[in-house]
């Protein structure tokens, strides 16, 4: 696109892209307009380049499958910098280098290093472009796929420049995959650094940089570098909340409608839960998606709080979604969408693990290679996901780009915990929920580079996209509750807890209504509850069992808060405590003193049906 037929009145913005087209020598450089013909035209010129494989259209009209470098699957926490101008600012949970040191590394590493390629400016705004609190970017990069993905997952294109005029604040985000063509070179598939990657925020100069890899967070800048890990920033100096969170609306059959808003870390259900079918049972009850992964929460005047979802796609984990646990994600990448690392199916269509009961025949895996059934090796990567139109979502929220966003009553905080943590408790208070989440802990899964299956503390799920020091955020959280008019109940909930034969307890998926149903009676006040060492409890009783058959004692067990794991778990606390300890607030000691009181105070068999203490 001839950059004169856009009117760029931002000489600022101008001389930016300048500079870094005389830096990174791109063969040209395309300023995105965001419209369909350059969608199509990116995608045929990925599928030239054989990084797109185009999908049988009559299954998947308009998709696309594409296959990474096997080095570039999954952000990179240790490749992952927040270089504020001092360490202290990025806290004990961040990596962190001086900023000019870091420029240093970076301009060495990206001078040439669009050569051969193209240079693609594209501006974007996270949230409804007519919401007073959206936010836009401009992102440069030298990759086709992360063009297209943009267009999908942020708003794109001309629109954007015309409301940033002529002296507009933005953030700038720099992204190549660093792997330059020199002539002659012929290009891969998947072009990447496989050795050296680096994602970088400046948070005092609004300003990203990523190098080396082309994979979704890392690459995507709108997404986890702008509206978590700088937004948080910006929320902390604003006094507004930048949250790994999915909001959804709750309707009961009688037509009343409250909104929520659930913090689960990577790979942890939030795609899932944002888009819930409740079970046939529990006619008239509704769920509506308003968003996934992110969501901005803002304080009005009389001090009530509203979220928007600042996306406007999906970028959901693959493996485990099908017609039974996620219908309506089936439906949103049913068309328009872009799938990596699934398998291929000998038909034109895509496969992962969880798909079908049954692995089809001939499948090719998600390295290019036929894929052997009785290898042990998944065929598709545990990471797969899939770029879709949150538009293309059934369960969207008719109302979802509302630009005021949405009234939040609930909110919702769960990791995925095989033991100790109950299925789900209410918190005594905001301050106990502030230290609930703040000290949640979760197995690690395959949405980030490393070991998996240990169980980590990930504070409000944010531990790898928080942009400052996680201690500070923990004040920031309590000092937002103080002149909340009705502070939205805060809840903990569970879906992994697994008996001894390493099942899941508990069904999980639609039957999660269940419990939704009980959140949204206690946020209307409705319902009594059991008090338990940790939190509200439910009664038996006051949960919806119409048509899951679920007894009594395998409920008691769900919800057991047990004596001596619990006091490992303080103990775990406390050591998260100990790395954050100087900006930890007060309370804090003070609340772990308290629970740890009332494990001993408690009857070890606190829940048994005769001991119920009614509250
Ligand atoms: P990011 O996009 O990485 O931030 O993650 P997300 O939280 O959106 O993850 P997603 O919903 O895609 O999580 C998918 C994983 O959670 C799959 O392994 C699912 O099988 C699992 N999952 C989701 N809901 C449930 C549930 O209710 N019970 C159980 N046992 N697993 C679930
Ligand atoms: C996550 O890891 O939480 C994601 C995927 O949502 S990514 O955008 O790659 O970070
Ligand atoms: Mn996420």
């Amino acid at each position: 696109m001839d950059r004169s037929t856009f009117n760029i009145g931002h000489a600022e913005l101008l001389q930016w892209v300048k500079e870094m087209a005389d830096w990174c020598e791109p063969g040209t450089v395309h300023w995105c307009n965001g419209s369909k013909e350059e969608y199509q035209q990116l995608c045929n010129r990925l599928v030239d380049k054989g990084t797109f494989v185009p999908l049988d259209a009559s299954k998947r009209p308009n998709s696309f499958a594409c296959f990474s470098d096997p080095s570039d699957v999954a952000r990179v926490e240790d490749k992952t910098f927040i270089c504020s101008r001092t360490k202290e600012d990025a806290g004990p949970t961040n990596n962190w280098m001086e900023p000019a040191a870091m420029k240093k590394i970076l301009k060495e590493l990206t001078r040439g290093c669009m050569r051969g390629r193209v240079m693609y400016v594209i501006p974007y705004c996270m949230g409804p472009l007519d919401s007073p609190f959206s936010k836009i970017g401009i992102e440069i990069t030298d990759s086709e796929y992360v063009v297209v993905s943009m267009h999908i997952m942020t708003r794109v294109g001309q629109k954007v420049l015309e409301q940033l005029g002529s002296n507009g604040t933005y953030c700038k985000g720099f992204h190549t995959v660093g792997a330059p063509l020199e002539a002659g070179k012929e290009d891969v598939t998947w072009p990447c650094n496989p050795s050296v990657k680096y994602i970088v925020h400046y948070p005092e100069e609004n300003t990203i940089v990523s190098y080396g890899s082309g994979y979704g967070g890392n690459a995507l800048l709108g997404k986890k570098c702008l509206a978590l890990r700088l937004a948080s920033t910006m929320a902390k100096e604003e006094g507004w909340l930048a949250e790994h969170m999915l909001i959804l609306g709750i309707e009961n059959p009688a037509g009343k409608k409250i909104y929520a808003a659930a913090a689960f870390p990577s790979a942890c259900g939030k795609t899932n839960f944002s888009m819930l079918i409740p079970p046939a049972e529990m006619k008239g009850w509704k769920v509506t998606t308003v968003g996934d992964d992110i969501a901005w929460i803002r304080k009005d005047q009389q001090g009530n709080l509203y979220a928007i979802n600042p996306e406007y796609g999906l970028f959901g984990v693959a493996p485990g979604t099908n017609q039974a646990t996620n219908p309506n994600a089936m439906s949103a990448l049913s068309a328009n969408t872009i799938f990596t690392n699934v398998a291929l199916t000998t038909d034109g269509d895509v496969w992962w693990e969880g798909l079908t009961k049954e692995e089809p025949d001939g499948l090719l895996n998600w390295r290019g290679l036929p894929h052997d059934k009785n290898s042990g090796e998944p065929a598709a990567h545990p990471n797969a996901r899939f770029t879709a139109p949150l538009s293309q979502c059934t369960s969207l929220d008719p109302d979802w780009e509302n630009s005021k966003g949405f009234p939040i009553s609930a909110f919702i905080f769960g990791g995925r915990r095989s033991a100790t943590v109950p299925l789900v408790y209410q918190a005594f208070n905001w301050n106990f929920g502030v230290y609930m989440a703040s000290t949640m802990g979760s197995e690690t899964t395959a949405a980030a580079f490393g070991k998996q299956g240990v169980v980590r503390r990930d504070p409000f799920a944010m531990l790898p996209f928080c942009g400052y020091h996680i201690a500070d955020y923990f004040n920031h959280w309590l000092q937002f509750g103080r002149d909340l008019a009705n502070p939205p109940r805060i809840f903990g909930v569970n879906w992994f807890r697994k008996n001894e034969q390493g099942e899941f307890m508990w069904p999980g998926f639609s039957q999660n209504m269940r419990i939704l149903q009980w959140i949204f009676e206690r946020v209307q006040g409705h319902l009594s509850a059991v008090e338990s060492p940790i939190g509200w409890m439910p009664h038996y009783d006051d949960i919806n069992w119409h048509g899951l058959d679920f007894d009594r004692h395998q409920f008691y067990e769900l919800i057991s808060v047990d004596r001596e794991p619990w006091k490992k778990e303080l103990l775990e606390h406390e050591e998260l405590f100990i790395k954050l300890y100087d900006r930890l607030p007060k309370e804090f000691f003070f609340m772990k003193e308290l629970l740890l009181s009332s494990l001993w105070r408690s009857p070890l068999n606190w829940m048994a049906p005769g001991e119920l203490m009614a509250s």
